[in-house]
């Protein structure tokens, strides 16, 4: 289905500009994107701050990333933007960025791959920490790939965050819940200890995903729970 490209435009305006704002990049980096219908997809320009961006800047490419529309040139990450809609028909925006807390963790080699927060459980299951991969090399998918079926929300090796979603408000809330929950479970632990939730009281929260049309697997399979299924 086709997507309205002015309601798209000013979504991913918006996000990128929160994201700039929030600090979750520096510089010129992070990149969003969103599917505008099965043959094309509207990405930020490489190289550009998010917290300035206009609508003319943004780019059509189609969906083996040749220019469609845009005076500007595409993000370096396109390919793997373009391969994430490729292998989940259910993605309709891809947000990458670099926040301070999940980048922090992603750079310690920390998965989260804990039951702690109930919001976390519910929208992201666990976030598994993807190998690096080169940044704008066909590599960082590579690294992706494995994860990309069963997981909205990733951590990248040494590089940043990524999460996906079936909409751009939607895939960058989950890179605010993704940066929240990172900075809690740092604090926590400056704190003392993260304790974390018990089998049942996960299963509790997962069962409330239906209510929220959340997939029930999403973001459970491939991570060894580091509470041990307690
Ligand atoms: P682009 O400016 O090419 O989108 O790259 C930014 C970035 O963060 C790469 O990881």
């Amino acid at each position: 289905m086709k997507q309205n490209i002015t309601s798209l435009i000013k979504d991913i305006l918006e996000a990128c500009k929160r994201t700039y704002d929030r600090g979750y990049v520096a510089s010129n980096d992070g990149n969003i994107s969103a599917r505008i219908d099965s043959k094309s997809v509207l990405i930020t320009p490489t190289g550009m701050s998010k917290g300035f961006l206009k609508a003319s800047d943004l780019i059509i490419v189609d969906m083996d990333g040749k220019l469609i529309k845009g005076s500007k040139k595409p993000s370096s990450e396109t390919f793997m933007h373009l391969q994430i809609y490729k292998s989940r028909p259910d993605v309709n925006s891809v947000c990458h960025s670099h926040p301070p807390y999940a980048t922090g963790f992603a750079v310690a080699g920390i998965p989260l791959n804990k039951m702690v927060l109930p919001e976390v459980i519910i929208a992201l299951g666990t976030v598994p920490l993807v190998k690096y991969g080169t940044t704008g090399t066909d590599e960082l998918y590579g690294s992706i790939a494995e994860y990309i079926k069963d997981f909205d929300a990733f951590l990248l090796a040494n590089h940043g965050a990524l999460t996906v979603g079936n909409s751009v408000i939607n895939a960058y809330h989950k890179m605010e819940t993704l940066e929240h929950a990172a900075k809690i479970q740092f604090i926590a632990k400056q704190l003392g200890q993260v304790k974390t939730l018990n089998k049942k009281q996960t299963d509790q929260l997962i069962n409330l995903r239906q209510k929220f049309g959340v997939r029930l697997d999403l973001g459970l399979k491939k991570t060894k729970l580091s509470n041990g299924g307690k």
